[in-house]
Protein backbone atom coordinates (compact mmCIF):
# COMPACT_ATOMS: atom_id res chain seq x y z
CA UNK A 1 0.00 0.00 0.00
CA UNK A 2 2.82 1.99 0.94
CA UNK A 3 4.55 1.57 -2.61
CA UNK A 4 1.60 2.00 -4.10
CA UNK A 5 0.81 5.60 -2.84
CA UNK A 6 4.72 6.67 -3.31
CA UNK A 7 4.16 5.34 -7.24
CA UNK A 8 0.96 7.61 -7.14
CA UNK A 9 2.36 10.46 -5.42
CA UNK A 10 6.11 9.92 -8.13
CA UNK A 11 3.17 10.05 -10.99
CA UNK A 12 1.08 13.09 -9.61
CA UNK A 13 4.62 15.08 -9.71
CA UNK A 14 5.89 13.97 -13.19
CA UNK A 15 2.75 15.01 -14.72
CA UNK A 16 3.24 18.54 -13.10
CA UNK A 17 6.34 18.87 -14.42
CA UNK A 18 4.97 18.09 -17.69
CA UNK A 19 2.61 20.82 -17.59
CA UNK A 20 5.16 23.26 -16.51
CA UNK A 21 7.37 22.80 -19.87
CA UNK A 22 6.65 24.73 -22.56
CA UNK A 23 4.55 23.33 -25.07
CA UNK A 24 6.24 23.55 -28.65
CA UNK A 25 3.50 25.65 -31.27
CA UNK A 26 3.96 26.08 -34.49
CA UNK A 27 3.91 30.12 -35.83
CA UNK A 28 2.46 29.32 -39.19
CA UNK A 29 -1.04 28.12 -36.82
CA UNK A 30 -0.42 30.71 -34.61
CA UNK A 31 -0.99 33.57 -36.51
CA UNK A 32 -4.62 32.89 -37.71
CA UNK A 33 -5.74 31.27 -34.39
CA UNK A 34 -4.27 35.40 -32.86
CA UNK A 35 -6.60 36.69 -35.47
CA UNK A 36 -9.84 34.56 -34.83
CA UNK A 37 -9.17 34.56 -31.33
CA UNK A 38 -9.21 38.92 -31.54
CA UNK A 39 -5.71 39.23 -29.84
CA UNK A 40 -4.84 41.36 -32.39
CA UNK A 41 -7.81 44.34 -31.50
CA UNK A 42 -6.13 44.95 -28.42
CA UNK A 43 -2.72 43.61 -29.42
CA UNK A 44 -2.00 44.53 -32.59
CA UNK A 45 -1.95 42.45 -35.77
CA UNK A 46 1.96 41.98 -35.15
CA UNK A 47 1.61 42.08 -31.52
CA UNK A 48 2.58 45.61 -31.39
CA UNK A 49 0.06 46.72 -28.66
CA UNK A 50 -2.68 48.84 -29.01
CA UNK A 51 -3.94 51.78 -26.83
CA UNK A 52 -6.03 48.94 -25.33
CA UNK A 53 -3.64 46.16 -24.56
CA UNK A 54 0.56 46.30 -24.45
CA UNK A 55 3.18 44.92 -26.31
CA UNK A 56 3.51 40.80 -26.77
CA UNK A 57 5.77 40.85 -29.51
CA UNK A 58 8.65 40.16 -30.65
CA UNK A 59 9.50 38.59 -27.11
CA UNK A 60 6.57 36.86 -25.63
CA UNK A 61 6.12 36.33 -22.03
CA UNK A 62 7.42 32.87 -21.05
CA UNK A 63 4.62 30.20 -21.29
CA UNK A 64 3.55 29.96 -17.88
CA UNK A 65 3.31 33.38 -17.45
CA UNK A 66 1.63 33.97 -20.93
CA UNK A 67 -0.66 30.95 -19.95
CA UNK A 68 -1.45 32.44 -16.35
CA UNK A 69 -2.42 35.42 -17.74
CA UNK A 70 -4.27 34.53 -20.75
CA UNK A 71 -6.52 32.13 -18.44
CA UNK A 72 -6.80 34.34 -15.41
CA UNK A 73 -6.46 37.71 -16.87
CA UNK A 74 -4.93 40.38 -14.17
CA UNK A 75 -7.27 42.72 -14.87
CA UNK A 76 -9.35 44.80 -18.03
CA UNK A 77 -8.11 41.71 -20.36
CA UNK A 78 -11.43 39.30 -21.34
CA UNK A 79 -10.85 35.52 -20.13
CA UNK A 80 -9.76 32.70 -22.61
CA UNK A 81 -10.59 29.58 -20.79
CA UNK A 82 -8.97 26.13 -21.72
CA UNK A 83 -12.41 24.97 -23.28
CA UNK A 84 -12.33 28.26 -25.84
CA UNK A 85 -8.87 28.41 -26.46
CA UNK A 86 -6.67 24.88 -26.00
CA UNK A 87 -2.97 24.54 -24.89
CA UNK A 88 -2.03 23.45 -28.09
CA UNK A 89 -3.48 26.94 -29.79
CA UNK A 90 -2.33 29.00 -27.18
CA UNK A 91 1.21 27.31 -27.59
CA UNK A 92 0.77 28.02 -31.77
CA UNK A 93 -0.09 31.92 -30.61
CA UNK A 94 2.89 32.23 -28.86
CA UNK A 95 4.96 30.89 -31.07
CA UNK A 96 3.84 32.98 -33.72
CA UNK A 97 4.61 36.10 -31.45
CA UNK A 98 8.37 34.77 -30.82
CA UNK A 99 8.24 34.32 -34.64
CA UNK A 100 8.11 38.17 -35.14
CA UNK A 101 11.18 40.06 -36.03
CA UNK A 102 12.08 43.04 -34.23
CA UNK A 103 11.86 46.45 -36.16
CA UNK A 104 15.21 48.65 -37.30
CA UNK A 105 16.69 50.68 -34.78
CA UNK A 106 15.67 54.86 -35.56
CA UNK A 107 19.55 55.05 -36.43
CA UNK A 108 19.22 52.31 -39.02
CA UNK A 109 16.75 54.09 -40.95
CA UNK A 110 18.29 56.10 -43.27
CA UNK A 111 14.99 58.60 -44.34
CA UNK A 112 15.25 59.64 -40.26
CA UNK A 113 18.79 61.00 -41.10
CA UNK A 114 17.70 63.12 -43.65
C1 LIG B 1 -10.28 43.50 -25.09
C2 LIG B 1 -8.84 43.66 -25.20
C3 LIG B 1 -7.95 42.42 -25.16
C4 LIG B 1 -8.03 41.26 -25.90
C5 LIG B 1 -9.09 40.87 -26.91
C6 LIG B 1 -6.89 40.47 -25.52
N1 LIG B 1 -6.14 41.13 -24.59
FE1 LIG B 1 -4.37 40.47 -23.75
N2 LIG B 1 -4.35 42.14 -22.55
C7 LIG B 1 -5.28 43.15 -22.54
C8 LIG B 1 -5.00 44.07 -21.44
C9 LIG B 1 -5.81 45.32 -21.10
C10 LIG B 1 -3.85 43.56 -20.77
C11 LIG B 1 -3.19 44.10 -19.49
C12 LIG B 1 -3.49 43.17 -18.30
C13 LIG B 1 -4.96 42.91 -18.00
O1 LIG B 1 -5.81 43.81 -18.19
O2 LIG B 1 -5.30 41.79 -17.58
C14 LIG B 1 -3.46 42.36 -21.52
C15 LIG B 1 -2.35 41.59 -21.21
C16 LIG B 1 -1.93 40.49 -21.93
C17 LIG B 1 -0.72 39.74 -21.67
C18 LIG B 1 0.34 40.10 -20.63
C19 LIG B 1 1.37 41.01 -21.29
C20 LIG B 1 2.42 41.49 -20.32
O3 LIG B 1 3.55 41.74 -20.79
O4 LIG B 1 2.11 41.64 -19.14
C21 LIG B 1 -0.70 38.68 -22.53
C22 LIG B 1 0.38 37.61 -22.64
C23 LIG B 1 -1.91 38.76 -23.33
N3 LIG B 1 -2.62 39.89 -22.96
C24 LIG B 1 -2.24 37.85 -24.32
C25 LIG B 1 -3.44 37.89 -25.05
C26 LIG B 1 -3.84 36.86 -25.99
C27 LIG B 1 -3.02 35.65 -26.36
C28 LIG B 1 -5.08 37.23 -26.46
C29 LIG B 1 -5.97 36.45 -27.40
C30 LIG B 1 -6.16 35.04 -27.12
C31 LIG B 1 -5.42 38.50 -25.82
N4 LIG B 1 -4.41 38.85 -24.97
C32 LIG B 1 -6.60 39.21 -26.05
C33 LIG B 1 -6.32 43.28 -23.43
C34 LIG B 1 -6.75 42.32 -24.33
Amino acid sequence: MKALRFAAAALAACALGAAAQTPAGEAARGKPLYMKNMCYTCHGTGGQGTRYGGRLAPSPLPWEAFAQQTRHPRAAMPRYPVEFVSDADLADIVAYLASIKPGPKASEISLLKE
